[in-house]
């Protein structure tokens, strides 16, 4: 699974950053949040959580068991971002990063099929909409 299969709108008052997620695997699913297509990162405008919303939505419609993805060691941001969403550190990738030879942490989420994560998601995204407005999911 190459792309997502709905289109996702941000809110009319952000400017979306990061426009392009990609989610792949069979039972196990790994996104991918690039780098944004303007060349800088999303900057706290619920751009990135809704990314992952839409890959944690693509990837339960397609009946995954887990999500599993990496980050930089060093990138905290990312890693609170996936830590919000259940993800775990589940160990590291020595030397994954080919420019500077980072180590990734690897993260897993908890059951992302279960009426518990289900519960947590919906939980999140009806907090996501508060916060920034209705999220428009088209198929
Ligand atoms: C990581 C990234 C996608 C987050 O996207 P974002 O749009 O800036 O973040 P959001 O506004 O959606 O925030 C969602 C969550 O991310 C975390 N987060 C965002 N900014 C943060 C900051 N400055 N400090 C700590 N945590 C932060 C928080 O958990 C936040 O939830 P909260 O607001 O309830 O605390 C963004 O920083 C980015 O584009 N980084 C460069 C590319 C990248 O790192 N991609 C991921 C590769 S693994």
């Amino acid at each position: 699974m190459e792309d997502l299969p709905q289109n996702l709108s941000p809110p009319p008052s952000s400017t979306p950053q990061l426009l392009d997620t990609s989610a792949s695997g069979t039972r196990e699913t790994k996104p991918t949040l690039p780098k944004s297509p303007f060349g800088r990162p999303s900057e706290g405008n619920g751009i990135g959580e809704l990314l992952l919303i839409g890959s944690l939505i693509a990837a339960r419609e397609y009946g995954s068991h887990v999500m599993t993805l990496e980050a930089r060691v060093s990138n905290f941001i990312a890693q609170r971002l996936y830590e919000k969403y259940s993800f775990k550190s589940v160990g590291i990738r020595k030397a994954y990063y080919a420019d500077n030879r980072e180590d990734a942490v690897i993260m897993t989420t908890t059951p992302i099929d279960s009426e518990e994560y289900g519960r947590m998601f919906q939980g999140l995204q009806e907090t996501w909409e508060s916060r920034w407005g209705p999220m428009i999911i088209e198929n």
